[in-house]
């Protein structure tokens, strides 16, 4: 099954992507971690996103295909996308790495949130500085902001600031949000309520997974 998770930024792909990851067996591709990862460690591709990544702005597209090259895996598992397409060139270019394959893609989920809880989802988020695992401050208990999972610290993305995150939604309305309507037109767009519990997103995700399959 091959998947794609869109939404504005704070819409909740990634928290969903992994829940969908395990209970769906699938690989789950996050653009945005590929990149952070490729920042953190200063490689070459890293140091080319870099800028864009702090000011909002979508990074060039060569970078993007040169990073999902090899993370693509068309065998077996099918795989979540979660940040990737973001633009009508990059969504024409899946489709061709798709046909390639001989394979297609099965299944977009749309989730949509208010800009107002988008908003205040990301200026609360806290993301550990080791596993990538995601937090809302309002969900820590007590004092400690480690991860769970790791120990390690939680730290603050330094686009979650609100005159970054104000960007990144304009940037999202003008090149992201097109590919509602072009998904819509190949018949496998999902439009998902993203409001409620996280579990509550997850199930209403669920139901148009199994509907797709029957
Ligand atoms: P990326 O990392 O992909 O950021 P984004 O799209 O802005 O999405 P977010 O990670 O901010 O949000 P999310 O929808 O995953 O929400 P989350 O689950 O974390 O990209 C970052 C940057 O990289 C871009 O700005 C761009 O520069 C570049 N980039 C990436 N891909 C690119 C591409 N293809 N082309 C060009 N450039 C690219 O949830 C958010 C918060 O809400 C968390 O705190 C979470 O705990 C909380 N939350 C989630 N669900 C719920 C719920 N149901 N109820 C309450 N709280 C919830």
């Amino acid at each position: 099954m091959h998947t794609v998770l869109l939404g504005p930024p704070g819409a909740g792909k990634g928290t969903q992507a992994e829940r969908l990851k395990v209970r769906l067996g699938l690989v789950h591709i996050a653009m945005g971690n590929l990149l952070r990862e490729v920042v953190k460690k200063k490689t070459s591709l890293g140091e080319k996103a870099r800028a864009f990544m702090e000011e909002g702005k979508l990074v060039p597209d060569s970078v993007i295909l040169e990073l999902l090259k090899n993370e693509i895996e068309f065998e077996k598992k099918g795989f979540i996308l979660d940040g990737f397409p973001r633009n009508l060139s990059q969504a024409r270019k899946l489709d061709e790495l798709l046909d390639k394959e001989a394979e297609k893609l099965d299944l977009v989920i749309n989730l949509e949130v208010k800009e107002a809880v988008l908003i205040e989802r990301l200026k609360g988020r806290l993301i550990c500085s080791e596993c990538g695992r995601v937090y809302h401050k309002s969900n820590i208990d007590g004092p400690s902001k480690t991860c769970k999972d790791c120990g390690a610290p939680l730290l603050q993305r330094n686009d979650d600031n609100s005159d970054i995150i104000k960007k990144r939604i304009e940037v999202y309305l003008e090149h992201t949000h097109p590919l509602i309507d072009y998904y819509r037109k190949k018949g496998i767009l999902r439009n998902v309520q993203g409001e409620g519990t996280s579990e509550e997103v997850f199930q209403r995700i669920m139901e148009k997974a199994v509907s797709y399959k029957l």
